[in-house]
Order: structure tokens, then sequence, then C-alpha cells
């Protein structure tokens, strides 16, 4: 997993190196296979239920499972959360990140200043003998108490030989019962707050995948593969 992850990383930082004004969706799209390639791994994206692209990739209010298009460009201002996942020697790593697309606006860079931090008081709180509550407690409050709006329809969740295992990780606290699931040394999470500017509402799009904040406010997601081990959370999708 930690391969996997570490092939995770490398897709994101060929893309971010690609990022600029006019570029399109799909040429992302085709940089992400390429890049996957090069490295012998398979995006666990494509072809999940019936998803047709190797990466996601979600503009301003569009929050997840965004549909790459070639004629979807990008502007100056722009915020672009890019979420890539790869099966590498059977094991997935699963990360997305939130970029900006030259200078952004203040509230932008808020936004994407506290999501991040929210997801690294995620992993913080990821420790031997904690619950997963903890984690989802770390992300709600620190999104909360700076006036932004944490999603719930949404989840990350447990990740191994499948994209999806269990439990699923809230990011907020409740009385899931996924939430009491203990933290262990050998469990990996995909940890991963979205959160919204305007509201924690969503609507997904009539291409039956793009999800968008209900209000059209600027929306960020950051996620990591994380596995807890005896010397706390070690990040499996880091640079
Ligand atoms: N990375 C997303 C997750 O963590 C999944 C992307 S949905 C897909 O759940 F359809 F594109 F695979
Ligand atoms: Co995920």
């Amino acid at each position: 997993m930690r391969e996997a992850g570490r092939v995770v990383a490398r897709v994101h930082a060929a893309l971010q190196a690609a990022l600029r004004p006019g570029i399109s969706t799909l040429e992302l799209d085709r940089l992400a296979a390429e890049t996957m390639a090069r490295y012998q791994a398979h995006s666990c994206f494509l072809g999940y239920r019936g998803y047709p692209a190797h990466i996601c990739t979600s503009i301003n209010e569009e929050l997840v499972h965004g549909i790459p298009q070639a004629n979807r460009l990008l502007h100056e201002g722009d915020i672009l959360s890019i979420d890539v996942g790869v099966r590498y020697r059977g094991f997935i790593g699963d990360s997305a990140w939130t970029y900006a697309v030259g200078a952004i606006s203040p509230g932008a860079q808020e936004l994407m200043r506290v999501t991040e931090q929210s997801l690294f008081q995620g992993i913080a709180a990821a420790q031997n003998g904690k619950q997963v509550v903890d984690i989802s407690r770390a992300v709600q409050n620190c999104v909360e108490s700076q006036g932004l709006y944490v999603v719930r329809q949404y989840t990350g969740h447990g990740v191994g030989r499948q994209m999806h295992e269990a439990p699923q990780v809230l990011n907020y606290a409740s009385e899931d019962p996924d939430g009491q699931t203990l933290l262990r040394p050998g469990l990996v999470l995909a940890i991963e707050p979205m959160v919204q500017a305007g509201t924690w509402q969503t609507q997904t799009l009539s291409d039956e995948w793009t999800v968008v904040s209900k209000d059209g406010s600027l929306t960020a997601h950051f996620e990591h593969t994380v596995a807890i081990t005896n010397n706390g959370p070690e990040i499996l999708t880091l640079p």
C-alpha cells in the first residue's frame, strides 16, 4: 500500500505541474493515464459503476466526481479538485487535492486552507486505541469553528484491496456504528473532508456523476490514504 500510495502522489505531482489556464480537464485525464501506465498502475475509478474516466476533475462549485471533458478548460482564478485512485500490485491508493489555477480569491484561499487543515487534524486523531469517530469529530470541529460547512452525503472509507472498504469515515460526529470502530495498527483509511463555503447540502447534475454544492458556493476536497501504526498515523499518499 505504500507503493500504491507513492504512485498516486506521483500522478498528483505530474498533474499539478501541468495546471495552467487553457488546459482541458480531458488533457489532465490523459496525463494521469500516461503517468499511471508508466508505473504499471491502473485507475481504480475507470469503469467503477460505469465511471468513464481515469480521474475526477471538479471545478469551483463542483465538489466531487466531475468527469474530464475536452471542452472544459481551466481559467485563471478557478479552484480544481483532482481525485486520483490507483490499483498497484493488487492494492489501492486514493488521494484528492484542491489546486489553485493562477491567482484565486481570498475566499477560495481560505476555503482551501481550512479544508487542508481539517484533513491534517483528522489524520492527527488517527491514533492506535482511538475510534473512527475521533477522526470525524476533529474534522468537523476544525471546519465548523471556522465558519465553513462539512458535507454529510459523502464520506471517507477503509481502503485496501478494494477502493471502498469498511469502515466508513464520516466528516462529522454522529451515532453511525462505524464510528465506534477501534483504530488498530494495520487499518488503512481514506480520510477525505469535503467542505463548502455556503451550505453542507449537495446535488448531482444530470450527467449523474458531477456533485455540486446546492447553493453554487465554492467547494474543496482534500484526501490522503493513511495507515494506523504503532508509531502514529502514516500518510501513504504524500509526495
Ligand atoms: N475517490 C473517490 C472516493 O474516495 C471515488 C471516486 S468515484 C469514481 O470514494 F467513480 F470515480 F470512482
Ligand atoms: Co476516497
